[in-house]
């Protein structure tokens, strides 16, 4: 799951996806484009709004994305249209560009709707973007299940 600063969006899908999937199988992981934030927990206002959704991503700490995450995961989900020209700017090969799905083109096929940015953005902006990523890893996670169980 990737975004821009990886404290709010990008921690949300991440914490959201991995309470959907058994953790014996399936690794998931965050990063953020930008460097500003490696090494800090999430936003205080995506921990508050995952925790009242009994998901807990406190102890999460920011890192950037790296190349060399094309070969770590299989799946690489970004939040916008920006995160998408950032990560694939990394790739290098076709392979690596095809891993990058915008993450609400798994509910609205060929849209590159954005997951906007809720930072700077109106105090419910994180319950719109907490409800967005809810039901995109609800579609995400019985994929991943009907292809990997
Ligand atoms: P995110 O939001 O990409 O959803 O984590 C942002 C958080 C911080 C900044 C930008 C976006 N920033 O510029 O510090």
């Amino acid at each position: 799951m990737v975004c821009l600063g990886n404290i709010c969006r990008s921690p949300l899908a991440e914490g959201i996806l991995a309470a959907k999937l058994p953790k014996d199988k399936f690794t998931v992981d965050s990063a953020g484009t930008g460097s500003w934030h490696i090494g800090h927990t999430p936003d205080d206002r995506s921990i508050a709004v995952a925790k009242k959704n009994k998901v807990n991503i406190s102890h999460q700490k920011g890192r950037q994305f790296s190349a060399t995450d094309f070969d770590a995961f299989d799946y690489i989900y970004v939040m916008d249209n920006s995160n998408y020209k950032n990560v694939t700017a990394l790739a290098q090969n076709q392979n690596q560009v095809e891993k990058v799905q915008l993450i609400l083109n798994e509910l609205f096929p060929n849209e590159n709707v954005d997951v906007p940015d809720p930072y700077f953005g109106l105090p419910n902006g994180f319950e719109i973007v907490y409800k967005m990523l809810d039901e995109v890893c609800d579609e995400i996670a019985k994929k991943l299940l009907e292809k990997h169980q």
